[in-house]
């Protein structure tokens, strides 16, 4: 079956946090969304199927999570990535970003240093810094076209207070696909100083042809039983609002301390509709997501081309997974104290600007391409036009 990646889909007044809230954030009515990372598509038909059952039947009571739930995990890790996983090693979060504030929690004190490598998620920051941990900031170094991990500036700044490192793998938002030897080097160094690493593999699936995504515990000896992986299928089938993710300890002390601090913290399990959406799309999505990494190259091949030719200077880390892209206005002409805010005030596109992700320089832009075409096309126009008008040579 071929799946439209094409059509435009209205997603206004159905309360979409990317289309109906946008607004509250950036300032602008009219402004194009291409912030948040969900896609502009619809789920598989086979996940749409498996929640028309349960709203058919109509009783919404406590659910629970059947073996074939846990099996089409183990399944999807087996065959999409090499990983045998044993349902003994799962616990469901009702999100990726929950958990990472519970295992801030389990395994470190108020004090402790958890390591972060900028430009990252953002929303690891206030994981760290809420219950009152420091960020201890590895920043990623631009080398080419492509960023790559400052390892000997982390080991000068690894202390006896450094615990944890939450790594973004692969990494949103430079859209990086860590290769194993860079993971086994990182792992090396930090499990030499006993620090716990947390692997959040959320974007795994979404990987472009020539690289291939290294799970943590699968990048060198003994990783495994040091390593939290969290992921989940909600980027990959774009399922995000079902709040369901899995949290993959093969440790059993780890997995018990986390179960712990989880139930301690009253975090409730995925309710049935991401259990159910869940399983359906790691059962019968596969090949929907073969197309959609199709179309979603295709897209990063629009940008690409489209920069060259219309926004002279504009450039592009090299994109290797994610459907997010970083992009650099720095070189275009824009004048300097216009550079983080001119997409949403001129071009009134709703990029995410570097700063939010702890980038220092000017100028830095994530942009979200799951989305049709067209209305790619669409949002680079504007921010063409902008420069163009913005542009001092
Ligand atoms: C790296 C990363 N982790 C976690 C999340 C969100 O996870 P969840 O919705 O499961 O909390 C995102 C969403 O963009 C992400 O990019």
């Amino acid at each position: 079956m071929k799946y439209d990646f094409d059509s435009m889909i209205d997603r206004h007044n159905t309360n979409s946090f990317k289309w109906d809230y946008v607004a509250r954030y950036y300032d602008h009515a009219d402004i194009l969304p291409m912030w948040v990372a969900d896609m502009d598509f619809k789920s598989p038909p086979a996940v749409i199927e498996a929640l028309r059952r349960i709203v058919d039947f109509g009783i919404f009571g406590y659910s629970g999570t059947p073996p074939s739930f846990y099996e089409a995990i183990s399944g999807w890790m087996k065959k999409r990535h090499g990983w045998e996983v044993n349902k003994e090693w799962i616990t469901l979060s009702p999100g990726v970003v929950p958990a990472l504030h519970v295992l801030v929690n389990a395994f470190s004190e108020p004090g402790d240093q958890v390591i972060l490598q900028t430009p990252v998620y953002y929303p690891f920051f206030d994981a760290v810094k809420a219950g009152g941990r420091e960020i201890l900031d590895n920043p990623l170094r631009l080398d080419g076209e492509q960023y790559v991990m400052n390892l000997a500036d982390l080991e000068s700044k690894i202390t006896s207070r450094t615990k944890m490192m939450i790594l973004c793998n692969p990494h949103n938002p430079i859209s990086r696909v860590w290769r194993r030897e860079e993971l086994r080097a990182l792992g090396e160094l930090c499990f030499r100083h006993n620090i716990v690493m947390v692997s959040d593999e959320i974007h795994s699936d979404i990987v472009y042809t020539g690289f291939s995504h290294v799970p943590f515990p699968l990048a060198g000896d003994g990783f495994a039983e040091r390593t939290v992986v969290c992921t989940a299928a909600s980027k990959t089938f774009n399922l995000p609002g079902l709040q369901t993710s899995s949290i993959i300890i093969s440790n059993a002390e780890i997995k018990k301390r986390f179960a712990e601090e989880m139930r301690r913290g009253g975090v409730p399990s995925p309710g049935m509709f991401g259990v159910a959406a869940t399983e359906a799309a790691y059962r019968y999505g596969e090949d929907w997501l073969m197309q959609l990494l199709s179309y979603l190259e295709g897209n990063v091949g629009f940008v690409r081309k489209y920069l060259k030719e219309n926004i002279p200077g504009a450039s592009l880390a090299q994109p290797q997974g994610t459907y997010l892209l970083w992009l650099d206005f720095s070189n275009c002409g824009v004048p300097g104290d216009r550079q983080d805010t001119f997409i949403r005030d001129i071009a009134r596109v709703a990029l995410e600007p570097g700063w939010l992700f702890g980038c220092k320089e000017k100028g830095r832009e994530r942009m979200n391409i799951a989305c049709p075409r067209a209305l790619l096309e669409q949002g680079l126009e504007k921010i063409a036009g902008a420069v163009r008008q913005l542009r001092q040579d």
